[in-house]
C-alpha cells in the first residue's frame, strides 16, 4: 500500500479503520480529521445533483434541494440512444458537484426494466443490459472527466419496488450473467465508476450488502472492480457480515463502528479485509481531493439548461403520425388541451427529486416565441374523478381549431419510487377526455407523459399523432416546441417495449412474487427477447421511433475478423428533404444451439445524424461476447461454432437486412464421463473417435454391435452411456466399459 500518497491504512488505528467503514451522517463520508482525511459529501443523483439543504440532519427531505439542472431522467434519456449526448449530461452534473462541493453523485442506476409496471423505470435505463450499459456509461465518464466520482446503483437486481428493502430475487445464474449484470460490468470495466451502491433486496437468499459472490467475487475479482461499495440507504443490516462480503461503507451511519472493532479484535473479521476496505475509503478521498479543493467555482447555468433542452430534444419518440400531423404550423389555429401542457411531469418521485434551476412549461415556451394557441386543463393532476366543467371547455376549445394537442400522461401518484404500479393504463378520466375531444375534431396528436410504458392500443385510435415524451426534465418546454413545431426532427427509439396488453408480459407470472421472493422465472426471455423469440404482437416493438425524415439501409456485410468475432457495415441514407437522425441497430441472431436462446440480441447501435438526402456508412465491431451465452454447465461464457446472422435494422421488428457469420466456437468441452449420453459423446471431438470405434468394433464383432432402428437410435443419443445395459443388457455394458477404456487412453 506504499503507492499511496497520503495516510495508507497502516497509519490508522484500528478505531479510525473502522470510523471509515461508515457514513459521518446521512450525507457526508466520515473522515479522520486528526490524519488529514476529510468526510466529503456525498448525495444523490441521478438526473442531476439532489443536495439536501437539511444536510446533516440525516432526515430525509425529498423536495428541500439547492437549485440544479433538471436533466432528462433516464427514461428519456436512455430514447436518446446517443452516449455521446448523455456523456455531456454527466459533464454538466460533474461540474454541479464541484459548485456544491459533493465528492459523489449518486447515481446513474442501471437495473433492468424487467417489467413496465416497475415503480423506478422512469431512473433506469432499459429492458436490454447492453442498450443500458452503453448509454449509462456517459453518465459515469462524464461526470468523472470532472474529477468527481459516481455510484452505479443498485448492485444488482432491484427490479421492482414491492418489498424491495427485503424481497429475495430468485434469478437463475445465466439470467443473472445474462441480463441482470452486464451493464453493471461493461460500466465497471470500461469507465471504473469510483463506487457502487449495493440493492436493497437480497439476491439468491443473501442481502446485497452481505453478498459476497456479488461484492467481491464477481465485482472485484472477475471484473477487476477498483472503487468501494457502499450500501443503499439502509440496506446494511449486518455490519460485519458486509464488511466480509466486500462492502466499504454503511449508509447513512448506525453508529455501531464499535461492532467493526470488536469483530476485527476477536477474529470475526480478518483484519486484512478491513485495510481493504478502509484503504477503499482513503483512496476515494483522495480521487476526489483535487475537485473539491476548488473554491468558488460557478458553474454555467445557462449552458446547463442548454445541455438539458438538447438532451430534452433527443430524449422524445414519436410513435405515431398519420397523415403527417406533426409538425405543427406555427400560424395554424391550435388548441392546447391537458393540465402537463402547463404544469408539465418532468421528473420522477422519490430520492431524485431535483429543485430545477429554470423551469419552462410548454405554454411558456409558446408565450416566449410568440406561437397564438388556445389553452385548457381539461382534467386535474390528481387520481380524482373527471370534472365535467374542464371537459367541455377543453371539447370547446379543441371543437373548431385546426388541431387539438392534447397533453396527457401519469401524474406523479401514480408513479413513484416506493411503490410499483397496478395498471399500464391512464387515468380513465384523460382517456374519455381524448375520446370527447377527438369525437369533435380528428385532427389530434397526443403528447404522453410518463416515467415508464403505459397502454396505447387502447385510444391510439383517437389521436393521428402520439408523441412519447417520457419525462423531460426542466427544458421539457422548449424541446417540445422545437420537435412540434418541426425545428428538430424526433429521433428518439423506445428502450422499452410497449405491450399491447400488461399480462403479454413475460414476468407477469411471477410479479411481483409472493411470500418474501421473487422467482425470475422467464430467465433471459426479458422484454423484447421474449415478444420477438415467441413471436407475440406488441403495440410498438423494442427500438422503435419515426422521424420526420426517411431513413434507408443499405449495403449490410458482415465479416469474421478472428475465430468468434466480426465486423458489420451498413449504409444509412436520408432519403427525405428533412434533416434527421436514424439510429442503426445491430441484432445478433444465433442460429441452433443448445440452449434456449433468444431469437436475436441487440449487440450494437450507432445514432447517425444524416442531412436531407445525406448518407454514411457505419461499422461495427462484434466482439465475441456478442455470441456468447452463459453456460451453467461451464460456469462460463460459451461461444457454439456454427453460423449466426447479423441483423441490422431500425427497431427489433424492422430489419433492414442479414448477413451470416460462420464462427468456430471457442472449442470448450467438458471431460466425457459414463454420465454423458451418447449424443454427447458423438458431439464431442474425441468422443466421436471412441464412437467411431464402437462402430467399428461392433462391425467386426468384437463387440455387440448396436441397434440401427431409428426409435432405439434416438434413445441411445439421449441416454447416459451407464444406461445403455437398458437396451443391450450385458452387451451395454461391455460397450460402456469399453467407452470408458479407450476414452482414458485417448485423454491420457
Ligand atoms: C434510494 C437510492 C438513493 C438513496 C439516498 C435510497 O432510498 O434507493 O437510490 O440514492 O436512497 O437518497
Amino acid at each position: 500500500m506504499s503507492e499511496h500518497t497520503y495516510p495508507s491504512v497502516k497509519d490508522l488505528t484500528l478505531e479510525e479503520k473502522a470510523s471509515l467503514t461508515s457514513g459521518g451522517d446521512a450525507w457526508h463520508l466520515q473522515g479522520v480529521e486528526a490524519k488529514g482525511i476529510p468526510g466529503y459529501m456525498i448525495t444523490d443523483g441521478p438526473h442531476g445533483l439532489r443536495k439536501s439543504l437539511a444536510t446533516s440532519t440525516g432526515e430525509t427531505d425529498l423536495d428541500d434541494s439547492v437549485p440544479a439542472t433538471c436533466f432528462p431522467p433516464a427514461a428519456g434519456l436512455s430514447s436518446s440512444w446517443n452516449p455521446s449526448l448523455v456523456r455531456k449530461v454527466g459533464e454538466a452534473m460533474g461540474e454541479e458537484c464541484i459548485q456544491e462541493k459533493v465528492a459523489v453523485i449518486l447515481g446513474p442506476g442501471v437495473n433492468i426494466k424487467r417489467n413496465p409496471l416497475g415503480g423506478r423505470c422512469f431512473e433506469y435505463w432499459s429492458e436490454d443490459p447492453y442498450l443500458a450499459g452503453h448509454e449509462a456509461v456517459g453518465i459515469v465518464e462524464g461526470v468523472q472527466s470532472k474529477g468527481v466520482g459516481t455510484s452505479l446503483k443498485h448492485f444488482a437486481v432491484n427490479n421492482q419496488e414491492t418489498d424491495r428493502l427485503r424481497v429475495d430475487a430468485r434469478v437463475s445464474q445465466r439470467a443473472l450473467r445474462e441480463i441482470y449484470l452486464p451493464a453493471f460490468e461493461h460500466i465497471v470495466k470500461t469507465a471504473q465508476p469510483w463506487t457502487i451502491m449495493c440493492s436493497y433486496n437480497r439476491v439468491n437468499g443473501v442481502h446485497s450488502a452481505q453478498n459476497r459472490w456479488l461484492l467481491t467475487d464477481v465485482l472485484r475479482d472477475e471484473w477487476g472492480f477498483k472503487g468501494i461499495v457502499m450500501s443503499d440507504w439502509g440496506a446494511d443490516h449486518d455490519r460485519v457480515a458486509s464488511v466480509n462480503a466486500g462492502l466499504n461503507l454503511e449508509m447513512p451511519p448506525s453508529g455501531t463502528d464499535d461492532e467493526i472493532v470488536y469483530a476485527a479484535r476477536d477474529g470475526r473479521i480478518d483484519p486484512a479485509q478491513l485495510d481493504r476496505m478502509a484503504q477503499g475509503m482513503i483512496d476515494l478521498t483522495d480521487k476526489a481531493r483535487a475537485a473539491m479543493s476548488i473554491d468558488g467555482y460557478r458553474f454555467d447555468v445557462d449552458a446547463h439548461d442548454e445541455v438539458a433542452h438538447q438532451a430534452a430534444v433527443e430524449s422524445m419518440v414519436l410513435l405515431k403520425n398519420e397523415d403527417a400531423i406533426l409538425p405543427l404550423k406555427k400560424d395554424a389555429k391550435i388548441a392546447v388541451i391537458g393540465e402537463f401542457a402547463r404544469t408539465p411531469r418532468y421528473q420522477g418521485g422519490g430520492s431524485s427529486h431535483i429543485t430545477p434551476t429554470k423551469m419552462t412549461s410548454f405554454l411558456d415556451t409558446l408565450a416566449e416565441r410568440g406561437i397564438k394557441a388556445d389553452f385548457a386543463p381539461g382534467f386535474t393532476l390528481d387520481l380524482d374523478p373527471a370534472d365535467s366543467a374542464l371537459e367541455l371547455e377543453a371539447v370547446e376549445t379543441a371543437r373548431d381549431a385546426d388541431v387539438a394537442l392534447l397533453f396527457l400522461g401519469l401524474p406523479e401518484a401514480a408513479e413513484s419510487e416506493g411503490f410499483d404500479r397496478e395498471t399500464l393504463d391512464m387515468p380513465a378520466k384523460q382517456i374519455e377526455l381524448l375520446a370527447k375531444v377527438a369525437a369533435v375534431n380528428p385532427n389530434v396528436a397526443v403528447v404522453l407523459s410518463n416515467g415508464s410504458v403505459v397502454s396505447v392500443a387502447p385510444w391510439a385510435g383517437n389521436a393521428k399523432g402520439i408523441l412519447e415524451s417520457w419525462l423531460l426534465g426542466q427544458a421539457g418546454g422548449p424541446a417540445l416546441a422545437d420537435v412540434i413545431f418541426g425545428e428538430a426532427s424526433p429521433s428518439g427509439k423506445l428502450a422499452q417495449s410497449i405491450p399491447l396488453d400488461i399480462n403479454d408480459d413475460p414476468s407477469m407470472l411471477n410479479w411481483p412474487g409472493e411470500e418474501g421472493h421473487v422467482d425470475y422465472g422467464e430467465g433471459v426471455f426479458v422484454g423484447y427477447r421474449y415478444y420477438d423469440t415467441y413471436d407475440v404482437a406488441v403495440d410498438y416493438p423494442f427500438g422503435y421511433g419515426l422521424s420526420y425524415a426517411s431513413f434507408e439501409i443499405s449495403d449490410v456485410h458482415a465479416e469474421k475478423t478472428g475465430a468468434n468475432t466480426a465486423s458489420v457495415t451498413a449504409t444509412v441514407a436520408n432519403v427525405s428533404d428533412v434533416d434527421g437522425a436514424e439510429t442503426v441497430q445491430v441484432y445478433v441472431a444465433p442460429g441452433k444451439a443448445e440452449v434456449a436462446r433468444p431469437s436475436h440480441e441487440l449487440k450494437g447501435f450507432a445514432k447517425v445524424f444524416l442531412k436531407a438526402g445525406e448518407s454514411k456508412t457505419v461499422t461495427f465491431d462484434l466482439d465475441g461476447r456478442a455470441f456468447a451465452y452463459w453456460s451453467e454447465k461451464y460456469g462460463d461464457w460459451h461461444i457454439e461454432a456454427g453460423a449466426y446472422g447479423i441483423e441490422v435494422g431500425t427497431s427489433s421488428r424492422d430489419i433492414a437486412a442479414t448477413a451470416t457469420v460462420e464462427l468456430e466456437g471457442d472449442g470448450k468441452s467438458l471431460p466425457l464421463d459414463e454420465w454423458s449420453t451418447y449424443g454427447e459423446w458423438e458431439a464431442d471431438p474425441v468422443g466421436a473417435r471412441v464412437v467411431a470405434a464402437v462402430e467399428a468394433a461392433g462391425e467386426s464383432g468384437t463387440l455387440p454391435k448396436l441397434p440401427d432402428n431409428t426409435m432405439m437410435r434416438i434413445f441411445l443419443k439421449s441416454m447416459p452411456i451407464n444406461s445403455m445395459p437398458m437396451l443391450m443388457s450385458d452387451g451395454g455394458r461391455r460397450i460402456t466399459a469399453f467407452m470408458l477404456d479407450e476414452y482414458a487412453k485417448l485423454t491420457k
